[in-house]
């Protein structure tokens, strides 16, 4: 029921953000992420979600750094991976903030709280090989921050919530790569060959953990392949497509 309700809202939205939002923020605009569509194969197939979520209580922060990848599969395709709070076994809400990489060499920096959609940040333009440390931090269940730095030189965008759409959970934190929604509709997924996040930790009122022990999840494509191999340790999560 509450699945249900995420998506007729986010439909609406992605229909009104063309008048909402300015394109020359970036593609990621007006795009959406879902919660995750998990099935019920093991071990965790889901048709929009790869990566490791950490279920527990108390999340309010997360963190992780990845190297930017070269992405193909056509100008169309596209993944994204992002740092979250919620979505999994909360459906309603999801703080996060990512990059997205497109098969024709594009990239875009972005953050959301669903039900909204995506903003782009600017100024803040990717390069493949960037090292990009992706934080969501979550003051309360209603505010929170989310941050993009370029470690490489130090340099930072971040957008404070407000006036949230949602109010989190604090039960998931994850570390996903992502099919995500554009138009109603899921990207063609780009193949981005491995993405890593290391340094990822989650944060809360139960202290600091690392991805060891997680739920790892792999995205099975709607004829039934599986296009994902994810893991996760102590030092972090890796995904490679193998589509
Ligand atoms: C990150 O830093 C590198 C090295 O200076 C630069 O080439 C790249 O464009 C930067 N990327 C972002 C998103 O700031
Ligand atoms: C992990 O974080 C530590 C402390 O901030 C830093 O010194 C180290 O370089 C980071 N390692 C990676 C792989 O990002």
């Amino acid at each position: 029921m509450k699945y249900s309700t995420v998506l007729l809202a986010a439909a609406g939205l992605a229909a009104a953000a063309p008048s909402n939002v300015s394109p020359k923020y970036g593609r990621r605009n007006g795009a959406h992420s879902l919660p995750n569509q998990r099935n019920t194969k093991y071990p965790q197939y889901s048709s929009n979600w790869a990566g490791a979520v950490q279920i527990g209580k108390g999340f309010n922060k997360v963190t992780g750094t990845i190297t930017v990848p070269r992405a193909s599969g056509g100008s169309n395709a596209a993944a994204s991976a992002w740092v979250g709070i919620d979505g999994d076994t909360c459906q309603s809400a999801i703080l996060q903030t990512g990059v997205s990489f497109y098969g024709d060499g594009s990239f875009d920096a972005w953050y959301e709280w669903i039900p909204d959609y995506s903003y782009s940040f600017s100024g803040f333009s990717l390069k493949v090989g960037d090292e990009i440390r992706m934080t969501v931090d979550a003051s309360s269940k209603t505010t929170g921050v989310a941050t993009l730095e370029n470690l490489t030189t130090g340099k930072s965008v971040s957008h404070t919530f407000t006036n949230t759409p949602s109010t989190l959970c604090e039960t998931n934190a994850e570390w996903i790569v992502e099919d995500f929604e554009e138009g109603s509709q899921l990207v063609p997924f780009a193949n981005f060959g491995k993405v890593t996040f290391s340094n990822a930790t989650a944060s809360g009122s139960s202290g600091t953990i690392t991805p060891s022990g997680s739920t790892i999840i792999d995205i099975e494509s709607s004829s039934g392949k599986v296009l994902t191999d994810c893991s996760a340790s102590s030092s972090g999560v890796t995904c490679s497509y193998t589509g």
